[in-house]
């Protein structure tokens, strides 16, 4: 697929997701064959702001591109200025949000709020892109609520203001995360359009990849919370898609020491205090279905310093070799 002139080598990429899919993780990610990553969404208000919190949040390593900054607000001359901004930290893309269903966000009209004025959609898409020189990309939904489905006119409306590539994340702003992504909307999209579309919703493994690809004939998909504790997900889809085969997940010693490497990572970018406790999450999700995971979750949410994960690791793992 290409972005712009950017060629994109794989089929699975990274979806942004705020406080989770950090540097460290789409370090990982991309180590595991993600084909791009997208920075968690930043405040096109906050960056305007010259806030500190923004600029940490753009921040790129080489080991993550190609990598986009996404940028979130409603009002078209801020996000062109936000989206200047971001080319400091050398994005290969910029993505906009377009589907974020928080009420502190969509309450303000932005994020997904933004698809009840597809004309705004417009102007925003096409004040960013005469902002930068780089690709720009659109993550929408199906639509706010089930009355008004409207990803194909908005598509649409994107790729006439200039947008590189769409992202569709089957389910309404009204459905969160939670009923199964409707794929029919993104096959939708993609009979639509003449950019890349990317499916997004509900992929947890390489099979479920393969069937997005087939049944809506996106160009790519999109995972989020399939990668969760889980980042050989894109090792796995990538030897699907070039073998037809299915490998086996890591056993519980690699996964742990994949977790270590991840948490230490963490650490290194936040420092111990708060690194230690956005790793209580994802520790958790990296034992699911280890024995004795519901003990071990409620020790990992009282970690506080990175010698009691090691610690930790070492019961864990304890744990999965008894008989
Ligand atoms: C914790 C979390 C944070 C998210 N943050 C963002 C975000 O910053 N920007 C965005 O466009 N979508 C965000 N999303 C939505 C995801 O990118 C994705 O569209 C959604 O999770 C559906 O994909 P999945 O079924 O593969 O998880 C977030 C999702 C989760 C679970």
């Amino acid at each position: 697929m290409k972005l712009g002139n950017l060629e994109i080598q794989r089929k699975a990429c990274l979806a942004p997701m705020a406080g989770t899919a950090d540097r460290a993780f789409r370090e990982l990610c991309r180590g595991y064959g993600a084909a791009f990553c997208v920075s968690e969404m930043v405040s096109s208000k906050g960056i305007s702001f010259n806030s500190k919190k923004s600029a940490e949040l753009m921040m790129i390593s080489p080991d993550e591109r190609p990598c986009g900054v996404q940028i979130f607000g409603d009002d078209p001359k801020v996000m062109a200025d936000a989206a200047k901004f971001a080319m400091q930290f050398e994005p290969e893309f910029i993505d906009i949000n377009m589907g974020c269903p928080a009420p502190k966000i969509s309450g303000n009209g932005c994020g997904s709020a933004l698809m009840k004025n597809p004309p705004l959609c417009g102007e925003i898409v096409n004040a960013v892109v005469n902002a930068v020189e780089i690709p720009v990309t659109v993550k929408i939904r199906k639509g706010w609520d089930e009355n008004s489905v409207n990803a194909v006119e908005v598509a649409k409306i994107c790729e006439e203001a200039g947008a590189s590539a769409i992202t569709v994340h089957g389910r309404t702003r009204e459905q969160f995360y939670q009923p199964p992504a409707d794929w029919t909307i993104i096959r939708q999209v993609k009979q639509a359009v003449n950019i890349p579309v990317i499916g997004n919703g509900d992929v947890t493994n390489a099979e479920e990849a393969s069937k997005m690809m087939e049944e809506t004939g996106c160009d790519m998909i999109m995972i989020g919370r399939g990668a969760l504790g889980n980042p050989w997900i894109f090792r796995e889809i990538n030897a699907y898609f070039d073998t037809d085969k299915l490998i086996f997940p890591p056993g519980p010693a690699e996964k742990i020491s994949v977790m270590l490497k991840h948490i230490q990572k963490l650490v290194e970018y936040k420092g111990e205090y708060i690194g230690m406790r956005e790793a209580r999450k994802h520790v958790a999700w990296y034992i699911k279905g280890f024995k004795g995971a519901a003990e071990f979750r409620n020790m990992a949410g009282k970690l506080t310093t990175f010698d009691e994960l090691i610690e930790l690791s070492k019961l864990i793992y304890k744990a999965q070799t008894k008989e």
